[in-house]
This record gives C-alpha cells, sequence and structure tokens, in this order.
C-alpha cells in the first residue's frame, strides 16, 4: 500500500489533516485503531477556538457546526459566592467561542472525508512507523482481522492521540525531550438530561474544590467538578453529584438545574510537551506531541492549529520542492503550544484548590480572580487566551 502522506489516527488532528491536503490535491491514508461507531461516540471537548470553526467551514465541514452549535460571547469567573463576566466578544475584538461538542466534530469530518473521496481505516492498529530518517518511511499496521500492512509514504503525520506510538519514532534524549507536569486532582464529568442552568459557561472557584458548568443542547448539560484522580464513578450516586456541583456553585440564590445523569467518567489532568514534534519525515500533531489540562479548553483547537501549520509545510513542500516551511514546523507551532500550556497551567492553578495549599495560597488566588475581573487589561489578556490565536 503506498500515499503521499501516512496519517496515524482519525481524531481531529488527523481528519483536519486529511482534508485539508485533500483541498491541495495531495493524497492521504487514516489508520486508526478504533471503529467508526467508537470514535463517534466518545465524549471530550465542547468548546471551538473562533479559528478552529473558521478552518471547519473553510474545508467545508461547517455546515452543522453553525446550525447547531451555540455563539458565546462571554464566560463567568464564580467565586467568593459571586459570579463575575468575561466579555470575551468585547475584550478580544468581536472574537467568540462555539460550544460544538468533539464527537459532532468528528461526525462531521468522517463524513466530509469519506464523501470526498478519503481512505480511512477503521480498526487498523499502528505498530510501527519506520525509516523517518530516509526518503521512504512507512507505517506498519495491523488491521481488524489480524493481517499485517505496511503503508509506504512521503511523509508520516503522527496524529494518534497521547497513547499513540507515533512519538516513539522520535529517539528520546538525543533528539526527544518530553516536558510533564502531573497534577495531584482530575475531572468528574458527567452528562445530565437537563435544560440549561446558565447562559454562559461558569467556571467556579471554591473551597471545596473547582467546578465546570458547561452545556451540549438546550436538553442536554457537560459539568465537571475537581476531584481525586483516583476515586472511582461507582462511588458517586446522582444525588451526591448535584449536592457536590451546588455547593461549588453556591451564591447570589443560583440553583443548578438537575436531571438524570446519563454519562460519568473520571479524567486525571496534566500538562505534557513532546519537543521536537517532529524528525526526518516524521511530524506529530496534537494531543500525540502535547496535552493540556482542559480547564483552557485547549486541547482539540490546539491539534487543528498544528495540522493547520503543516498542511500548509507539506503542500509547500509538493508545490515548490522546497523543504523550508516543513524545516520549520517544530518551531512554528511550538510557540502556540506553549502559550497554550502556560494559559491552561495559569487558569488551573487560578481556579483548583491544592490540598497542600496554605491559607496564603486561598487568598493569593482570590486576589488574582479579583484582578482579572476588575481590571480590563488583566481580563482581556483571560479573553485573548481563551478566544485564542488567529492561526498562523
Ligand atoms: P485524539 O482525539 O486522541 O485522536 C487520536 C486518534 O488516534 C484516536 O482516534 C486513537 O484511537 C487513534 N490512535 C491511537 N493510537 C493509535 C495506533 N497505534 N494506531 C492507529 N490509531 C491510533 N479540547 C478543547 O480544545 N476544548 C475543550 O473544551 C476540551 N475539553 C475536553 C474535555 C475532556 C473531558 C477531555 C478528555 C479532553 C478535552 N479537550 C478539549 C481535549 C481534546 O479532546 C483533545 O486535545 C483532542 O482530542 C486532541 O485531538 P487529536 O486528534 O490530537 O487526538
Ligand atoms: C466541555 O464542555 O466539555 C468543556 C468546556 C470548557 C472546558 C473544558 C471542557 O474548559
Amino acid at each position: 500500500m503506498q500515499t503521499q502522506v501516512g496519517i496515524i489516527g482519525a481524531g481531529p488532528a488527523g481528519l483536519l489533516l486529511s482534508q485539508m491536503l485533500h483541498l491541495r490535491g495531495i493524497e492521504s491514508v487514516i489508520i486508526e485503531s478504533r471503529s467508526r461507531d467508537a470514535i463517534e461516540a466518545t465524549i471530550r471537548a465542547g468548546v471551538l477556538e473562533q479559528s478552529t470553526v473558521d478552518l471547519m467551514v473553510e474545508i467545508g465541514a461547517g455546515e452543522r457546526l453553525k446550525r447547531e452549535g451555540f455563539v458565546h460571547h462571554g464566560i463567568e469567573l464564580r467565586f467568593g459566592g459571586r459570579g463575575h463576566r468575561i466579555n470575551l466578544h468585547d475584550l478580544a475584538n468581536g472574537r467568540t467561542i462555539t460550544v460544538y461538542a468533539q464527537h459532532e466534530v468528528l461526525k462531521d469530518l468522517i463524513a466530509l472525508r469519506l464523501r470526498t473521496g478519503g481512505v480511512i481505516h477503521f480498526e487498523a492498529k499502528a505498530d510501527a512507523v519506520e525509516d523517518v530518517a530516509t526518503g521512504a518511511p512507512q507505517i506498519r499496521f495491523t488491521t481488524s482481522n489480524g493481517q499485517k500492512q505496511v503503508l509506504r509514504c512521503d511523509f508520516v503525520a503522527g496524529c494518534d492521540g497521547s497513547y499513540g506510538i507515533g512519538r516513539s519514532a522520535i529517539p528520546e534524549g538525543s533528539v526527544r525531550h518530553d516536558y510533564f507536569r502531573i497534577y495531584p486532582f482530575g475531572w468528574f464529568g458527567i452528562l445530565a438530561k437537563a435544560p440549561p442552568s446558565s447562559d454562559e459557561l461558569i467556571y467556579a472557584h471554591h473551597d471545596r474544590g473547582f467546578a465546570l458548568v458547561s452545556t451540549r443542547s438546550p436538553d442536554v448539560q457537560r459539568m465537571y467538578f475537581q476531584c481525586d484522580p483516583n476515586d472511582s464513578v461507582d462511588n458517586w450516586p446522582d444525588e451526591r453529584i448535584w449536592e457536590e456541583l451546588q455547593t461549588r456553585v453556591e451564591g447570589d440564590g443560583f440553583r443548578l438545574k438537575t436531571g438524570p445523569i446519563f454519562q460519568k467518567g473520571i479524567i486525571p489532568l496534566r500538562s505534557f510537551v513532546c519537543e521536537p514534534m517532529q524528525h526526518g519525515r516524521l511530524f506529530l500533531a496534537g494531543d500525540a506531541a502535547h496535552s493540556v489540562p482542559p480547564t483552557g479548553a485547549k486541547g482539540l483547537n490546539l491539534a487543528a492549529a498544528d495540522v493547520h501549520v503543516l498542511a500548509r509545510a507539506l503542500s509547500s513542500c509538493y508545490a515548490t520542492g522546497s523543504t523550508d516551511l516543513l524545516a520549520d514546523y517544530s518551531r512554528t507551532a511550538l510557540r502556540r503550544v506553549w502559550r497554550a500550556q502556560h494559559f491552561s497551567w495559569w487558569m488551573t492553578s487560578m481556579l483548583h484548590r491544592f490540598h497542600d495549599a496554605a491559607e496564603f495560597d486561598l487568598k493569593r488566588q482570590l486576589a488574582e480572580l479579583d484582578l482579572v475581573t476588575s481590571s480590563r487589561a488583566a481580563a482581556t489578556t483571560v479573553a485573548e487566551n481563551y478566544v485564542g490565536l488567529p492561526l498562523t
């Protein structure tokens, strides 16, 4: 099997890349270990930056997103029992965010890719990436019926997420350096059948820990609360979850609208960057190269930004023969990655309860929240980072 760009992973990074390459006349094949049904049912991100929405529209995948996504002009930071609005639209030059679930993005991208002749091998697991330092790299993979296959290509894009195999083809130590931060807490996430409790997302700071009120549709709500990463969902019957969430968003008479919870899960929080994001003819994009705690809502958006840079570099190489943009890929992508790392860490450190924190740290967090909600300059910093930088 042969193609121009071999892509591992049909997540946001792999699918967006494949479609952008297609629009520039470049052929690709995607190898994806999970089934289409599993991908389209996995609940993850919900917030799209303005530039991610613009990119979806530009590549022809924006029709349903524009119709069904919810544009938000602000977010609320809640602390000390009161809500404080950050007006994203006014502070960030008219830019906004859109709430549209990641699995809906994936449904739209998979349908579009298949409609436009794209090749996606579902339930095919990449086992190894080889010969990336030569002009003819290849991906070894195993199909659902156990057949071993080889995909030969000009370039390999490792879009295989945090637990993929792409990264391991960059020699650790001599070439690759991994930067980590593990947080001592996780997020307990729920989906509930209930009406929205608020018109905008609420990020709440509370003595008992962080909580986030998000949404999916007029009758499905997404909420999270900070928890022990080793806790079990079995310890949390619905009533206990609602009580905990309500306590953490209390004040001003604010009441959550509750309903049956139909999905529960715990995710660990971590910050991670792998440098460089390329080696020979292998290029990493999205969670394969970095992850951020979800507090800044940046992960999916960073994946989109990476492949925007990569698609342009690959098409420049095919069109002109010049590898200049490809050589610069990692450096270009990492600038935004580290900006997003900083913002996600900052939001996390400002809003979460650290168990070893002294009273001093709690007071400092409240002072910081006061600053970002009362100083226009500080609020602008939050707004500009939250809606995201324009694509480069
Ligand atoms: P992935 O989505 O992980 O896709 C990688 C794909 O590669 C997967 O389909 C996987 O099956 C496949 N794969 C892995 N290994 C192999 C292999 N060996 N062979 C073949 N295929 C393989 N981000 C935001 O921007 N905004 C948010 O609001 C937000 N909220 C989040 C909330 C939660 C609860 C979570 C968990 C994440 C959230 N994120 C958010 C982060 C976002 O979901 C990820 O950053 C995003 O999915 C990254 O996309 P990706 O394509 O790089 O990787
Ligand atoms: C979500 O709706 O899933 C969501 C929203 C904002 C975040 C993280 C997740 O910061």
